[in-house]
């Protein structure tokens, strides 16, 4: 059984996972060896119910994309809006690309592996439901490698499991000297939001 952020060996099989993305009622296409591959994950409901989606022509990245739920929120809400989603899955990649496509999103969707986005691009925010379960020190270089790409007036909102937690990577995340605010706070999970100290 190989884990959600590895690229599955077995073979795609493809269904439909309808969920609502900030008041949009879409089907997005999913398959097996994918991360909550059957409905819309509740941390990350949480993430769209506590944030407003940003508006004018932003930059953004959805950093761990899966199947494409928050690049399609972000995409359906904001029509001016460039959204890189980023996934080491690649099924979950192509997933995402297809979803975007099906929604009519495709020219403003780029999904990617993490290696192929060009090291010059900044984003004006970085939505996210992180990896947790990649461990803490893949997660914290995770953090910094893309944290440092926002712009210099930029943003990020992340969603963490208060029982993974939430807190203690708050904490790392003021002593590395970023801004981190807590937003929100349901289900058992945190949602924060993380700017330039
Ligand atoms: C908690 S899931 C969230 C998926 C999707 N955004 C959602 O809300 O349903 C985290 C995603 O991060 C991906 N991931 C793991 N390690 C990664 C890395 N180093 N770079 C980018 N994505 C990664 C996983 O494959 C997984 O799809």
């Amino acid at each position: 059984m190989s884990h959600y952020f590895e690229t599955p060996d077995q073979p795609a099989d493809l269904f439909e996972a309808p969920m609502t993305l900030w008041g949009h009622e879409v089907t997005l296409l999913s398959s097996n060896g994918v991360f909550s591959a059957r409905r819309l994950d509740p941390g990350t409901a949480v993430l769209l119910r506590t944030c407003d989606p940003p508006t004018g022509s932003p930059r953004l990245l959805d950093l761990g994309c899966g199947i494409g739920p928050i690049t399609c929120a972000l995409g359906l809400a904001v029509p001016q809006a460039q959204i890189t989603a980023i996934d080491v899955n690649e099924r979950a990649v192509e997933m995402t690309r297809l979803n975007a496509a099906r929604l009519g999103l495709g020219e403003r969707v780029t999904a990617l592996t993490p290696d192929e986005v060009s090291d010059d691009e900044r984003f004006d925010e970085i939505w996210s439901n992180p990896p947790i379960r990649i461990g803490k020190p893949a997660l914290h270089l995770l953090l910094s490698t893309w944290l440092s790409r926002l712009s210099p007036q930029g943003r990020a909102y992340l969603v963490v499991a208060r029982n993974l937690g939430a807190d203690s990577l708050a904490g790392w995340l003021l002593d590395e000297g970023w801004d981190c605010q807590r937003l929100g706070s349901a289900k058992g999970y945190r949602v924060f939001r993380v700017s330039v100290g």
